[in-house]
């Protein structure tokens, strides 16, 4: 008894004491991945009949845009060194891949009539080898590359280019459909709105306060649609989703609340609350301030649109899981925008946004790492749209060129254990945790100055040299054992 009692205390003291670290370990089916988009990775840009997208225009025509006035008419060469890439994730031991298809490179003229083979053969092989390799793939159907064509008739302004997505889903399902169980509709919606439509991303148009919400609009329907498509049409065999990226919106004092959770409705809720919430339609705050504002701006409707009742019962529900792309977090409080001059997205919301500068830095402007911050946007998501089941699509951080990447193991770690908390601890329902990137890649108007990669690539030599990083047998060890080290 009394040996019994000393052992009791023993481990009282020494287990849960901190000397001896309880081993941290996922959930049984809990998958570790690792993620990368066409445009940032393969090059080949014009390869046999692939079509022009916006990006490749837009770098075109503007490279003194681009932070090291790059483009990724090659970039890390994926398309071919598909095999390579392969064996790297072989390496890793991750059990799925996110990738994403150009659209472009399948439908050269962005409708479906007309279909490269080419393009088909590349994703057919590289379907079939991480098949072979025991990897499943997760697809990413639209990751900001949208067929120039497209853009000329409005882009995602012009409610057609919905139905033109429609069609492009469907050969999609039609032609890999029998071998990939994940997909994702769109990635980032937010950001591609926003920063396509009055920032500096591609297309590069300015907003005059209704393209921005005109391009969300017409996502959320192509969106819907194509849930629709593969769910009633197709011999559907996986799930779908969309990827919605929101860094964490922490109130800067207690005053500011209100602030930071209109900041994660206008962010998040913008697509999250048509999707997942019993109204189908825009969080009210953002209906009731873009209403009132369109009209002491003197706009006879809405610069916000209205879903009509089809649409509204279309949209809800249409996902199977929901796709989380996060990295890090910010401070909230009341912004002071002259609200009813200037029709915009950032005087709608009307937020103040900082990092505090003792959160450690990455080599990205917007980038600190800051794990409780995911933890929190995890049981925000949870609180917020009734417990629904998330894959972390993207989590990751920047370094500088060099394989001794201590700063991201530590990121990476940090991430981990916050997620662990969250599932173990606050009951978060996350199934899968993808690591952005696999390798390093064209990091869009930053160029290749801001690195991702769990491999270093080396954009000097002919072949693209791939190396790993500290980083990459860290979490080859984490994807292996579903384990955190101790
Ligand atoms: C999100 C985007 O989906 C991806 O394209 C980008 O490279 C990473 N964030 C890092 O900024």
């Amino acid at each position: 008894m009394e040996v019994a009692i000393r052992i009791i205390l023993f481990c009282v003291v020494l287990c849960h004491g901190g000397t001896f670290a309880e081993k941290l370990c996922f959930p049984k089916n809990f998958l570790f991945g690792v993620s990368t988009s066409a445009f940032q990775i393969e090059g080949a840009w014009n390869y046999s009949d692939k079509g022009e997208s916006i990006w490749d225009r837009y770098t075109h025509q503007h490279p003194e845009r681009v932070f090291d006035h790059t483009n990724a008419d090659v970039a890390a060469d994926s398309f071919h060194h598909l095999r390579e890439d392969i064996k790297l994730l072989k390496e890793l031991g991750v059990q799925y891949y996110r990738f994403s298809i150009a659209w472009s490179r399948v439908l050269p003229t962005g409708f479906s009539n007309v279909v490269s083979t080419d393009g088909v053969k590349y994703y057919n092989t590289l379907i079939d080898e991480l098949i072979a390799a025991g990897i499943k793939p997760l697809v990413t159907m639209y990751h900001y590359d949208l067929p120039q064509s497209l853009q000329d008739l409005g882009g995602w302004t012009n409610p057609a280019v919905a139905d033109y997505f429609k069609d492009y889903a469907r050969v999609l399902f039609n032609t890999f459909g029998d071998r990939v169980e994940g997909w994702i509709t769109f990635n980032e919606p937010y950001t591609f709105c926003l920063s396509g439509y009055g920032g500096n991303d591609a297309p590069g148009m300015q907003s005059s306060g209704f393209e921005t919400y005109l391009c969300g609009h017409n996502i959320l329907r192509a969106h819907a649609m194509t849930y629709h498509l593969y769910h009633n049409e197709m011999d559907a065999r996986g799930f779908i989703t969309i990827t919605l990226d929101m860094s964490w919106m922490e109130a800067a004092t207690k005053d500011d609340e209100d602030a930071a959770e209109r900041a994660r409705q206008f962010i998040f809720g913008w697509f999250a609350h048509p999707i997942l919430s019993k109204e189908g339609d825009y969080p009210p705050v953002m209906r009731q301030r873009i209403d009132e504002l369109s009209r002491k701006q003197n706009f006879p409707r809405s610069r916000l649109p209205v879903f009509t009742p089809e649409e509204v019962k279309s949209l809800k529900g249409t996902v199977d899981i929901i796709g989380l792309n996060t990295y890090s977090a910010y401070l909230v409080s009341e912004g002071h925008s002259k609200v009813d001059k200037t029709p915009s997205f950032q005087n709608d919301m009307n937020v103040y946004l900082r990092q505090d500068p003792t959160w450690p830095r990455s080599n990205s402007s917007w980038l600190r790492d800051v794990p409780w911050g995911f933890r929190k946007i995890l049981n925000w998501i949870k609180e917020t749209y009734n417990n629904p089941p998330i894959v972390v699509t993207e989590n990751g951080v920047s370094t500088v060129p060099g394989l001794k990447d201590v700063s991201r193991v530590s990121y990476i770690d940090g991430h981990l254990r916050a997620l662990h908390a969250a599932i173990v601890e606050d009951k978060v329902d996350v199934r899968g945790y993808t690591y952005w990137s696999l390798i390093d890649n064209f990091e869009w108007m930053r160029g290749f100055s801001e690195r991702f990669g769990l491999y270093e690539v080396d954009y000097a030599s002919a072949n693209k040299r791939r190396t790993p990083r500290l980083s990459a047998a860290y979490y080859s060890n984490v994807a292996r054992t579903s384990c955190l080290p101790t």
